[in-house]
């Protein structure tokens, strides 16, 4: 199968870069599912149902998310009754919403799992002790035929120890959250997709997507009293990865694509 993973949007300009391409990549790269992290969709905090309804009208399948999922209280009902839109797997319990999801497609079936590493983020559960979990529900070749985890963290230790733990079980683990795209994109030993960061999808000139001045400056006086942080205007970069597996579920390539905005362009070949 061949999917798309679109790393963290942030506001309305990258939501519609996205969507506008998603369109025409669906086609273009006869994409068999595309999934999105979503997290900061709505104004750099949360995302709305709206959204969520624009995603999936464009063409996503299912949709992540992580630490800023409940910035918008009104997901929460929304979450509780949807299967294509994720939260990390490994919040407490009781948390509404899924953490993973098997969608069955015109081309097959897919499984995602969304899960937040704990080194330097807000509290979950230990993320290593859910990996059994993730393993045990998405049985590739047998349930699924193809699976991927949105490791959505800051430690690349972390990340990369997860990806590892999962190598040769799930078709690709990718990372999200850091706002920075990783050039490690490789298959594992075992056949497991990987990249640390896929990036945002979000304005460059800015600080991880957000106005300059006002992110500095929580930085330069630290005891002042902080200014809402609001999504940098500029064109975005729309920050993804291409997933190519072959019949046993497993990957054979995992490519960047970066488009519109100020980093390097990258495109398929
Ligand atoms: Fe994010
Ligand atoms: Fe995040």
């Amino acid at each position: 199968m061949r999917v798309l993973f679109i790393g963290d949007i942030v506001g309305r300009k990258a939501r519609n870069l996205a969507q506008e391409k998603i369109v025409i990549l669906k086609d273009q790269l006869k994409l068999d599912a595309v999934i999105v992290n979503v997290e900061n969709a709505a104004g750099g905090f949360g995302v709305t149902p709206a959204i969520c309804d624009d995603f999936f009208l464009a063409g996503a399948d299912v949709l992540t998310t992580g630490n800023h999922v409940w910035d918008k209280r009104e997901i929460i009902s929304y979450i509780s009754e949807s299967d294509r839109l994720l939260r990390p797997l490994n919040m407490i319990k009781g948390t509404p919403g899924l953490g993973m999801t098997i969608i069955k497609l015109k081309s097959g079936t897919i499984g995602v799992a969304n899960i937040m590493t704990n080194l330097f983020m807000s509290r979950t559960d230990p993320v290593f002790e859910k990996l059994t979990d993730i393993v045990n529900y998405l049985k590739l070749n047998d349930n699924v035929n193809f699976s991927l985890v949105d490791v959505h963290g800051e430690a690349s230790s972390e990340k990369m120890a997860i990806a590892n733990a999962l190598d040769g079980e799930v078709s690709a683990v990718v990372g999200t959250h850091t706002h920075v795209p990783t050039a490690d994109h490789q298959i594992l030993e075992k056949g497991t997709a990987y990249i640390t960061d896929v990036g945002m999808s979000g304005d460059y000139n800015s600080i991880i997507g957000m106005n300059k001045e006002d992110a500095l400056n929580r930085f330069l006086n630290p005891s002042s009293k902080k200014t809402k942080l609001e999504v940098s205007p500029g064109e975005p970069t729309l920050c993804a990865v291409v997933i190519e597996t072959g019949i046993n579920g497993l990957s054979k390539s995992i490519n960047p694509l970066r488009l519109g905005g100020k980093l390097e362009q990258v495109s398929l070949k």
